[in-house]
C-alpha cells in the first residue's frame, strides 16, 4: 500500500519512513524550532516521537504525517491530526479529542507550507473522517503558530484557554490558548 496520505499543490503528506528520522532529529535539535516547546529533543526523543506518530496512525488512521516538498522530495517537517496524550481540560465535542499540529524545519518557514498542509488536514478531518471538531493550542507568544490557526479559519475560544497539565504551574510555557474548528454547515448561507 502506498504511504501517501494527502497531497496539496506543493506538498505530500505521508506515513513516516525510517529515512525521515535523521532530518526530523536535526529539526528537533534546532532551538528556533523548539522556542515554544519545553526544549530541544535528543535523537532518542525525536525517534520516540516518530514511533508515537506511527502508533497513532495504526490506531486511528491519522497522525502527524511526515511532509515532503513534491518538487524536491525533501523532508519539510510534520503536519497532521493527533490525539493528545493528556486528558483535555477544555470541553470538547469530539471523542477522542483531535488536535491539529505542525512543526517545520526553519528553512521552510515563510512559504505558506504549514497553512497549505494544515488546510488539507482540516478538509480530511471534516470530509472523510467526519470529525465534529478539531482543536489546536499553543502558548500565547507563539504568534507564527497562532497565525496558521487563524489562516485555516480556526477561532480562538478564550474561555477555554488552559494551563497544560503536563507542565508545572507557573512554568513559562504552562498557559495555552485554545482554538477550535468545526465543519462548515452546508445549506446555511450567511445573511
Ligand atoms: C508554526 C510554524 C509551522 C509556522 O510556519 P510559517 O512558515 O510561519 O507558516 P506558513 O507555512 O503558514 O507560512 C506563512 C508565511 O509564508 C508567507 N508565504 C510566502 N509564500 C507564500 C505562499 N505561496 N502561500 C502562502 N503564504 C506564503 C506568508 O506571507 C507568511 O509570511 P509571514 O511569516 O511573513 O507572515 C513554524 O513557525 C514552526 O514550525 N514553528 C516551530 C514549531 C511550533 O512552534 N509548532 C507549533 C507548536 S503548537
Amino acid at each position: 500500500m502506498s504511504d501517501l496520505r494527502l497531497t496539496t499543490r506543493r506538498l505530500r503528506l505521508r506515513s513516516w519512513r525510517d529515512s525521515d528520522r535523521s532530518p526530523f532529529a536535526a529539526m528537533n535539535a534546532d532551538p528556533a524550532v523548539c522556542e515554544f516547546l519545553p526544549g530541544t529533543l535528543t535523537r532518542e526523543q525525536s525517534d520516540a516521537l516518530v514511533d508515537r506518530f506511527r502508533a497513532l496512525e495504526a490506531e486511528h488512521g491519522f497522525t502527524g504525517w511526515a511532509v515532503e516538498e513534491t518538487a524536491t522530495g525533501t523532508f519539510v517537517g510534520y503536519v497532521g491530526l493527533v490525539v493528545p496524550r493528556f486528558e483535555p481540560p477544555f470541553a470538547h465535542a469530539s471523542e477522542p479529542c483531535v488536535e491539529i499540529g505542525w512543526r517545520l524545519a526553519r528553512r521552510f518557514w515563510g512559504q505558506g507550507y504549514a497553512t497549505e498542509a494544515a488546510q488539507a488536514c482540516l478538509e480530511h478531518a471534516f470530509g472523510p473522517l467526519a470529525l465534529p471538531e478539531v482543536v489546536s493550542f499553543t502558548v500565547p507568544a507563539n504568534a507564527r503558530s497562532r497565525a496558521v490557526m487563524e489562516r485555516i479559519g480556526m477561532a480562538h475560544d478564550a474561555g477555554s484557554d488552559f494551563d497544560h497539565p503536563a507542565l508545572p504551574a507557573g512554568d513559562r510555557l504552562s498557559h495555552h490558548v485554545l482554538y477550535r474548528a468545526v465543519p462548515a454547515r452546508p445549506g446555511i448561507m450567511p445573511t
